[in-house]
């Protein structure tokens, strides 16, 4: 294999423009890999596409927290080379996954968070966030009616209606200001030097009180690579980070899955009602699977 990409956009829904998105961020990723750019170049190029887009919940497209003004992000990038950065609950950043590359390549750190990583966004001239995007407003128009409705399974696994209740009640928030869906975007990339690289971006999944990081930027539960390859999982976060998923996905790469009955065996742990995907990248092929629609796209240059 020359180099290759894999993208998703997201478990827990999809849509044309989502596979549209998907195939257009791939497309961005094997245009740096192909100018000779680095499978970081191309994860990173990749996932700042989908940042970009507004259309998937990250970047410039991220819902809001419970209290229905907030938004914060998490984002990370790997390589196989032993490179790290990830930021954690991230306010006002147009393209976290840059501040996550920037945390690895520009300070010795491995994880920020909260202000700190704001501030040095802010230090480095990255984008400010836009702010909500129409989608993620109209999000929050459906789910208030499915509140109003007493639909509490939009509120996601862990989550009951009482509990939101209290907790939005606590924060000032409004009781139909819930955000809905998990679609954090990832992308898994390998380049003609052998490297693999992975980069994530999330706005988070379902409802979430300021503060909270999922399992994006932790290493084993939201990615891992490695000189086998890389993942990169999606789905609710606490979920992921209990059962260490990306971490498992890459586990059965080591004893000889192929990517592809690798991922399939890993969505099996996961209860039917818990959305979850992943994505692997080896040097012999692509995986790509969730218990939930997915939107993905793979581009391999043998
Ligand atoms: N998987 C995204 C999150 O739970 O934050």
């Amino acid at each position: 294999m020359r180099y290759a990409i894999v993208v998703h956009g997201g478990a827990g829904g999809t849509s044309p423009e989502a596979e549209q998105g998907c195939r257009r961020a791939a497309q961005a990723g094997a245009k740096a890999l192909r100018g000779g750019g680095s499978s970081l170049d191309a994860a990173v190029a990749a996932v700042q596409w989908m940042e970009d887009s507004g259309r998937f919940n990250a970047g410039a497209g991220a819902v809001l927290r419970l209290d229905g003004a907030t938004i914060e992000t998490d984002a990370a990038v790997a390589t196989s080379a032993g490179l790290q950065g990830v930021v954690g609950a991230v306010r006002d950043v147009r393209n976290p996954v840059l501040l996550a590359r920037a945390v690895a390549q520009e300070t010795p750190h491995f994880m920020l968070t909260g202000e700190g990583a704001s501030a040095l966004a802010k230090a480095l001239g990255l984008a400010p966030h836009p702010g909500p995007s129409a989608r993620a407003l109209e999000r929050y128009r459906a789910l208030r009616e499915a509140i109003a409705r007493g639909d509490a399974s939009l509120l996601g696994a862990g989550w009951s209606e009482p509990m939101a209740a209290k907790l939005m009640g606590l924060l000032g928030g409004d009781e139909g200001q819930v955000p809905h869906e998990g679609d954090t975007v990832g992308a898994v990339a390998l380049d003609s030097a052998g490297m693999f690289a992975v980069a994530s971006s999330t706005g988070g999944a379902r409802a979430m009180l300021l503060g909270r990081i999922g399992d994006v930027p932790f290493r084993r539960c939201g990615y891992q690579v490695g000189v086998l390859g890389g993942v990169a999982a999606t789905g609710i976060g606490e979920e992921i980070m209990r059962r260490e998923g990306a971490g498992k996905v890459y586990q059965l790469l080591e004893m000889g899955l192929v990517p592809q009955a690798a991922c399939e065996a890993v969505v099996k742990l996961f209860p039917v009602n818990v959305s979850v995907g992943f994505i692997a990248l080896t040097g012999d092929g692509v995986g790509v699977a969730a218990n939930c629609p997915m939107a993905t796209h793979a581009i391999v240059k043998g």
